[in-house]
């Protein structure tokens, strides 16, 4: 650490370094639910968070594909500087989650509340992550987007905590929040309720 660096640290003028990890099945939303946090290319505002969100750099992707592996995003609230790791949810890179688990301070698992049919498979993946030797002692928050909310055969929320077993989860602080993240609705809200948890 700089000497500067040090000296803001002291002074209380660093903000502090919170790394996200996004994960969750294929399809989801993930990446759709991270690109909505950056500022449009249509405006000069920033995004739906502006103005206590800045995105670091790039404005939002005109078009969403799925992701390769993984992609790194950086944003800034007035207090906290978020790195979020967007994790593939395809099953043959879903084994590279576990490698982030450690140096993570705060998770978000999406969920597509339209896909009922993968919903078991969504919960087995929950499952293995809170097992897993890295996350199973720490009380990291974990936010759930019960995304898709939109889709005519999408099921509430509340009934997606119950197919999760949510309830089950007593050692960590979580939150589940219904969102479409094509508009942009719900997105805020969760990420208001982990700005005040990590
Ligand atoms: P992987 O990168 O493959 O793990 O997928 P992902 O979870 O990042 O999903 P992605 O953001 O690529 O979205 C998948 C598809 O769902 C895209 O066509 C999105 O436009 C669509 N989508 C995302 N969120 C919503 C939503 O809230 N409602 C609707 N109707 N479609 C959505
Ligand atoms: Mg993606």
């Amino acid at each position: 650490m700089g000497l500067l660096d040090k000296l803001s640290d002291w002074l209380g003028l660093r903000k502090k370094e919170v790394n996200v990890l996004c994960v969750g099945l294929d399809n989801s939303g993930k990446t759709t639910i991270i690109n909505q946090l950056k500022p449009s290319n249509h405006s000069n505002h920033l995004g739906p968070l502006s103005p206590e969100w800045k995105h670091v750099s790039q404005t939002q992707a005109q078009e969403i594909v799925p992701t390769i592996g993984y992609n790194i995003e950086k944003f800034k609230s007035s207090s906290l500087s978020f790195t979020v790791f967007d994790m593939s949810g395809q099953s043959r890179y879903r084994n590279l989650w576990e490698h982030y688990y450690k140096e993570s301070h705060a998770i978000i698992f999406v969920i597509d509340s339209g896909d009922q049919l993968r919903m078991v498979v969504a919960k087995e993946e929950l499952h293995n992550f809170l097992n897993h030797s890295d996350i199973r002692c720490k009380k990291i928050p974990l936010l759930f987007y019960a995304n898709k909310m939109d889709l005519r055969d999408a099921v509430s929320s509340v009934r997606v905590s119950q197919m999760l077993c949510l309830e089950n989860i007593k050692d960590k602080p979580w939150h589940i929040c219904a969102s479409n993240a094509v508009e942009g609705e719900g997105i805020k809200e969760g990420l208001d309720w982990l700005q005040g948890n990590v």
